[in-house]
């Protein structure tokens, strides 16, 4: 998709033009028509009452017309302002429309240039098709060019949002491939590829199995050893600031998870391709950085490998040293995404962070309590909580926190070892995963964020939300302006 930013949507020619009518507020019809279309574009605006209504009209001054009511001044706020462009760009798409100008009213609660990048990133997400495995391209979008006119922002915040929505764009991508493409290796090769693209500013660095073993990884490697696939560790560096202490960012790159010798039941197991979202995001934060230009350390750590059975798979009640000298019984093979996540955790020590952020599509237990909605966050770092919370708000990437309470950390104890990797209920499963997690992050500031409700679409429309790129994207921003 181009998008551009019109200053004078009256001398641009478009296949639409689509223009966002306000009940209580003048329609400055003179900036979009000719004297001689003006009579009939006030009538055809004042035909339309309630917020979503929409007229169109072909050939007015040479382009088709669409008019969407979009509520009173009161009633036009942001989340109101996506509920219209959805149905605006559905439309157009319907209407197999090749380009089009969109002209939105301004929003009173943010800048022209937030919702100028919050527009592109939402106008990408929803055109977005896969066609990759399609020997035949049905129904491809003919949408190929937007213009936006929206007074008062900028040609940067233009740049922003297509930078933004280039990173989304990227873990989408990664995380609808197949598990037969994307194994460990590709993504491997990704951030390599990211590092080859941007290589002024990003660096990479991907252990093979020889490597993992050197370090110590063992619980990355009891979860790789029932496959055929070997496992990585990637370490992607996004270098914008110098020798600045790092963000850094822990993905979850399990990229199929069968749940091993604790085999899932077949139903939907398909979409177990996608439990390296946590990994996609990585990758896209760390291209839209790079995009961007951030000011700021980025540093994407990303444990990498398939959950199978063979008959070296790891067992049940089999007993794992970490990195961290910590000892785990493996009561439950399908709980693998902390342990893998447990190594790449102590890895991450090494950069003397300024803060961790893990995402991982760690429980099915986050998906009863909060649905496709919100992902889950867990942290004991006030501060940490209250960055992530405010660039939730900002990006509309919702997040809720959940408790991590010393009383939790009870169900992981173990008669042999130092923990086991899994209670014996599923009470609070998400919090007492995040307790595990939390016994390998004793030496920085850290938060968790359990994506397994938000980071796809189940069910005969799977698809890879993107998210929570935008929430992170956010939260990278917001820091730059904190300590
Ligand atoms: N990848 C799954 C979590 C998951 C399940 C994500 C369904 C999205 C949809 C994770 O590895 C897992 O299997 N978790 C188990 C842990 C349990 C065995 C303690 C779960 O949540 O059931
Ligand atoms: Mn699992
Ligand atoms: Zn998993």
């Amino acid at each position: 998709m181009n998008y551009g930013l019109i200053s004078d949507p009256a001398l641009k020619q478009n296949e639409c033009l689509v223009i966002g009518i306000i009940a209580d507020a003048p329609f400055p019809v003179e900036q979009f028509f000719p004297q001689e279309d003006q009579d009939l574009a006030v009538r055809l605006s004042s035909k339309i009452h309630k917020a979503g209504e929409q007229i169109g009209q072909a050939e007015l001054s040479g382009q088709s017309v669409l008019f969407i009511h979009c509520g009173t001044k009161e009633q036009y706020h942001a989340a109101n302002l996506k509920k219209r462009l959805s149905e605006t760009i559905d439309n157009l798409l319907k209407q197999r429309i090749t380009s089009a100008t969109l002209c939105f009213p301004k929003l009173s609660s943010h800048s022209p240039d937030h919702q100028l990048e919050q527009m592109i990133v939402q106008v990408s997400l929803q055109t977005y098709q896969m066609l990759d495995f399609k020997s035949t391209h049905k129904k491809p979008s003919l949408l190929t060019n937007i213009d936006f006119y929206l007074p008062e922002s900028s040609e940067q915040a233009l740049k922003n949002g297509i930078s933004i929505a280039a990173g989304i764009k990227l873990t989408r991508d990664l995380a609808n491939l197949p598990a037969n493409i994307c194994t460990p290796t590709y993504l491997g090769e990704q951030a390599e590829a990211l590092a080859a693209e941007y290589n002024s500013t990003v660096h990479s660095k991907v252990y093979g199995v020889q490597e993992i073993q050197d370090m110590g990884m063992n619980t990355l490697l009891a979860v790789a050893q029932g496959s055929s696939q070997p496992p990585r560790l990637i370490d992607i560096q996004y270098r914008g600031a110098g020798d600045a202490a790092p963000i850094i960012l822990v993905g979850k790159g399990i990229t199929f998870d069968s749940g091993g010798m604790s085999i899932k039941p077949a139903n939907a197991m398909d979409e177990m391709k996608y439990d390296m979202c946590g990994a996609a995001s990585v990758l896209g934060v760390i291209k839209a950085c790079a995009e961007l230009k951030l000011p700021i350390n980025i540093t994407g750590i990303i444990p990498s490998c398939e959950n199978m059975i063979n008959g070296e798979a790891v067992k049940p009640g089999d007993i794992v040293t970490t990195l961290s000298g910590q000892t785990v019984e493996i009561l439950n093979t399908d709980a693998e995404g902390r342990l893998i996540l447990a190594d790449a955790l102590t890895y991450a020590e090494r950069y003397n962070p300024r803060f961790v952020i893990d995402v991982a599509t760690l429980t099915g237990g986050v998906i009863i309590a909060l649905g496709t909605v919100a992902s889950g966050l867990m942290t004991q770092d006030e501060e940490l909580a209250d960055l992530i919370m405010r660039a939730s708000k900002e990006s509309g990437d919702k997040v809720w926190r959940l408790p991590l309470d010393e009383e939790y950390q009870e169900a992981l104890e173990s008669p042999l070892a130092d923990m086991i990797n899994a209670s014996f209920d599923r009470s609070a499963s998400s919090v007492t995963a995040a307790c595990f997690l939390s016994r390998f992050t004793e030496k920085f500031r850290w938060a968790h964020l359990d994506i397994a409700g938000v980071a796809w679409v189940f069910g005969k429309k799977r698809n890879a939300t993107g998210r929570p790129v935008p929430l992170l994207i956010q939260l990278i921003r917001d820091a730059l302006f904190t300590h």
